[in-house]
This record gives C-alpha cells, sequence and structure tokens, in this order.
C-alpha cells in the first residue's frame, strides 16, 4: 500500500506570527534583508547575495530585461524568461548587463531615408519623441542625427517628407564620449540647456541616449545589486533539454546566476543539466528544483545545485494539482525543505539557500515563508502587475488589469518545462492558465511598501536579519474561525 503521510499539508494562510520581544533599535530602518543566493561553504561568504530577498518567476508575462533592471535597481534578481529563442534570450540578458542607470540603449531609431510618417509611426509605439538617427537605423549604429517633436509640425509638414531634410545633423548635435559619467553626462545637458544627449564610441556610432528625468535614477536606488563592473545582477532560466547550447550563449551574454525552470525537479534530468553545467564551467552558478521535501532537496543539494526552488502546484496560474494530482501546500514544502537545508549545513557544513516559489497572496506571507525558513522568494503573480512587467495593460470596468499567464498554458506552450523525456508533442495538455492580475502601478512604489511590511512584522517578531527570523521566529496554525476574526468583522464598512 502506498504510504499516507497523516499530517494534512498546509499553506500560508493557516500560520500567523507570534510577537517576540521588540528592542528600541529594532526598528524598519535597521532591518537588513540581505540573503544568500548560492551554495557557500561555513566560515566563507556566499559569492551572490540579494540586498532584499525576492527574485522574480521565470515567466513571458514577469521577465524580461526591462523588469530585470528595475528588480536589481531594488536589490533583487529576475530569472529572464527561456521559452524564446536562445538568441533572443541572450540579447535581453545582454541589454540588462548594458544597461547604466541614466544610460538608455536607444530603443527608438530610423535612418535619415525615413519619413515623418515612419517617426510618427514609431512615436505611437513606443511613446517616445525623442529618435535617434541612425545610418542603417540600428541601435548601435553611425550616429546622423536626432528628432524630437520639435523638428516638425504634424498640421504643416508633408508625411512623405524624409528625416534628412528636418533632423538635427550629427555634425550640429552636442554629443557625449562612450566613458563619460553620469554626472559628467548632466554637467553638458544642464550646460547646453538640452533635453538629451547621444553618447557615442571614437566612431561616432551610437552607444547611449541620456535624458535630462534620468539624473536623480542612480541615488533612489541604494540597495541596487552590481556587480564588479557596476552592472546590473541578471539570471536566466533554462531547462533540461538544450542546455549545452543555451547555457554557454546565456553566460557569454553575462548571465551571472541560472535557473532550471521546472514543475518538478526531482528528476535525473535536472542531475545531468547540473552536472554538465558544473563540467563545462564550475564556475557558473545554477539553481534547481521544484521540489516539496527532504528527499527532493538533498537530491538537488549532493547534485551540486546552487539553490533548490520550492513548490508544486501553488502557483495562481498553476492548475498541476488539478490536472495532475501532484503538489504540497507551499507552507508545509518550506517547513520541511528548511529543515533538510539545515540538517545538510550540519552534515556536510555547506549551506544551500532555499526559494520559496509561488503562492504568495498577501505582503505577509513573505514574511512567512522567510520565518519558515526560505532564503528568499519567487515571485509571478506579484511581479506582473506591475508597469514594468512585459505584458499589456488592459482597461477592465473602471480600472486597470494586466496579462498575467502560466508556462504551461497554451499560450507560452513552455513544454520543456514538464519534461519527462515525452517527444510526442500531440499529448500535450496545459498546467497553466491564462488571466489578468490587478495593476498595481510602478515597482519602485509597490515593492517599497511590500518591503516595509516585512521589515515592520520582523521588528515585531524581535528580528533584524533573515538569519534571525530563522532561528526564532514563533508560528501557530490557525483555526477556520480565527481566520475570521483576521479581517475587519461585526461592522459595517463606510466607503462601500
Ligand atoms: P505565483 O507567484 O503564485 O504567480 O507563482 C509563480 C510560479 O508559478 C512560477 O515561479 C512557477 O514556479 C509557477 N508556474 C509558472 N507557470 C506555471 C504554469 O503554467 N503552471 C504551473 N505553475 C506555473
Amino acid at each position: 500500500m502506498a504510504k499516507i503521510i497523516q499530517e494534512p499539508s498546509r499553506t500560508f494562510g493557516e500560520y500567523l506570527l507570534i510577537p517576540n520581544l521588540t528592542t528600541k533599535d529594532c526598528i524598519p530602518e535597521n532591518v537588513d534583508l540581505s540573503t544568500p543566493i548560492v551554495r557557500y561553504k561555513k566560515g566563507e561568504k556566499p559569492e551572490l547575495s540579494l540586498n532584499i530577498p525576492l527574485v522574480s518567476a521565470v515567466m513571458q508575462s514577469v521577465s524580461d530585461n526591462n523588469m530585470a533592471v528595475a528588480l536589481a535597481k531594488n536589490g533583487g534578481v529576475s530569472f529572464i524568461f527561456g521559452s524564446q529563442t536562445i538568441e533572443e534570450q541572450a540579447e535581453m540578458v545582454r541589454k540588462v548587463k548594458k544597461y547604466k542607470a541614466g544610460f538608455v540603449i536607444s530603443d527608438s531609431n530610423l535612418t535619415p531615408e525615413n519619413t515623418l510618417e515612419d517617426v510618427l509611426a514609431l512615436k505611437q509605439k513606443t511613446g517616445h519623441s525623442t529618435m535617434a538617427i541612425t545610418e542603417d537605423g540600428t541601435p548601435d549604429g553611425k550616429l546622423a542625427g536626432i528628432v524630437t517633436s520639435r523638428d516638425y509640425r504634424i498640421t504643416r509638414d508633408s508625411l512623405d517628407k524624409k528625416i534628412k531634410d528636418f533632423m538635427t545633423k550629427g555634425e550640429d548635435l552636442v554629443v557625449g564620449q562612450e566613458g563619460i559619467t553620469l554626472k559628467e553626462a548632466n554637467d553638458i545637458i544642464w550646460q547646453h540647456k538640452l533635453n538629451s544627449l547621444p553618447i557615442v564610441d571614437k566612431d561616432f556610432n551610437l552607444v547611449y541616449m541620456v535624458f535630462r528625468k534620468d539624473y536623480s535614477d542612480d541615488k533612489e536606488h541604494p540597495l541596487s545589486l552590481l556587480d564588479k563592473n557596476k552592472s546590473y545582477i541578471v539570471g536566466a532560466g533554462i531547462n533540461s533539454r538544450d542546455y549545452a547550447e543555451r547555457v554557454p550563449q546565456l553566460v557569454e551574454a553575462g548571465a551571472d546566476i541560472l535557473c532550471i525552470d521546472s514543475s518538478e525537479g526531482y528528476s535525473e534530468w535536472q542531475k545531468d543539466t547540473i552536472a554538465w553545467i558544473k563540467n563545462y564551467d564550475k564556475n557558473i552558478k545554477v539553481g534547481a528544483g521544484n521540489v516539496v521535501d527532504r528527499e527532493g532537496f538533498r537530491y538537488l543539494a549532493d547534485a551540486g545545485a546552487d539553490f533548490v526552488k520550492i513548490g508544486i502546484g501553488g502557483g495562481s496560474i498553476c492548475i498541476t494539482r488539478e490536472q495532475k494530482g501532484i503538489g504540497r501546500g507551499q507552507a508545509s514544502s518550506v517547513l520541511e525543505v528548511a529543515a533538510a537545508r539545515d540538517e545538510y549545513f550540519e552534515e556536510t557544513g555547506i549551506y544551500v539557500p532555499i526559494c520559496s516559489d509561488g503562492g504568495i497572496v498577501h505582503d505577509y506571507h513573505v514574511t512567512l515563508a522567510l520565518a519558515m525558513g526560505a532564503d528568499f522568494l519567487m515571485l509571478g503573480r506579484y511581479f506582473a502587475r506591475f508597469d514594468e512587467s512585459p505584458t499589456a495593460k488592459v482597461k477592465l470596468g473602471s480600472g486597470y488589469v494586466k496579462e498575467y499567464w502560466g508556462e504551461g498554458s497554451n499560450r507560452a506552450r513552455n513544454w520543456a518545462r514538464y519534461d519527462l523525456g515525452s517527444s510526442k508533442k500531440e499529448l500535450q495538455f496545459e498546467e497553466g492558465v491564462d488571466s489578468y492580475v490587478p495593476y498595481a502601478g510602478t515597482l519602485d512604489d509597490g515593492l517599497g511598501i511590500t518591503l516595509h511590511k516585512v521589515k515592520s512584522t520582523m521588528c515585531n517578531c524581535g528580528c533584524k536579519n533573515i538569519a534571525q527570523m530563522h532561528a526564532e521566529a514563533r508560528l501557530c496554525l490557525v483555526s477556520s474561525t480565527s481566520i475570521n476574526e483576521g479581517s475587519a468583522h461585526d461592522v459595517i464598512l463606510k466607503n462601500q
């Protein structure tokens, strides 16, 4: 007969934290949310840490280069989705590594031979009215000039007028040379009363644009996660099929950390993938998963995973449990894997960080997951709601929503994520849905509030860092009746 685990599997909503003594120095401003993301030996420092314990999901609808920059500015990491061609994914990684706060890789480019009609169409598409004109129309071609909305009048000019006849020509432009600092670029902008400054290399090829409005960016993000060259740290998702082609190109593009993206990670496919990567270059960092128990964790830790990801069936867009009857409540999974991580550390002296992936509904679930032993969390729905996610913002009723779809939905068709060695495409079935999530504004604002809540609760628990939460937090199970007690009750709410 099958072995039955008698304890029901539980999720975050079934637990609450109990306060510990809050000392006077235990205030949100003093809470440090940094946390390791790769394995390290006892007494040594991890080679890579996060400044906040959040990473964004390996999903088309969540993690592109735009999200990666926005999250790294705030101290976290995005894992750029792998359900695209290797070249496209590597290009996204490259864009993040090339990004420098305030230095924008131009996404609005035309050639001098294009027309005013092309200018208006591009403006409509990107929303940007300043366009760099290059000889070949590429973002790094020879700079021919610049067009802004002050260079033409829609009411007067004919739509087929050539750009070369109304742009500000290259020889008349004030430019900055590659290598100048943001401060120097802004000094030029102020001195010449410009709105933008093209940065060129010694052959007058366009490298970046600097816009007047971006100046304060650097100062507003003290937790930025940067490599030694001051580029943002970025991750990338891989699968257990085409890693021999994908991994070298991602690493070459500058990916700092990889993650095998799979719905179920306790498999020989993952072990082989990790072995191949470490044999190719032992310095490449790669996380694996997902697992939900001690056995799965130990298998991947022994296989050499740099971190292990937890969670099956708990994602907001996930229908794996319905489709396949496999999974486990996220809280039970995190608690068991955290115990396994500590046991592994005791035995081997190697700390393998664990990541709770999926199922975060309320901000306080982040704090619960940390208290339960997670070193960091991966979130999809949460990040999909912000301006910086790659998906469309749609008006629905009186408000806005953003699109959000699962990697196992027919929309993403990321079947490699569900790899069990079968190549019979006609037998593929969905494990995810296509949906909307409420729009939540900018990442900076939303994340700021979430993290402040996390820090506040940690202070209630008397904890100033995540390791202390692991050691000292106290949790209790709640009954269904006491869950009712937790929200406003027995009152008539105003404004409803
Ligand atoms: P969320 O934060 O609750 O939205 O969950 C995000 C997580 O769901 C991801 O990090 C993946 O682990 C998982 N996931 C993504 N796409 C799918 C899918 O189509 N089916 C099942 N799980 C998915």
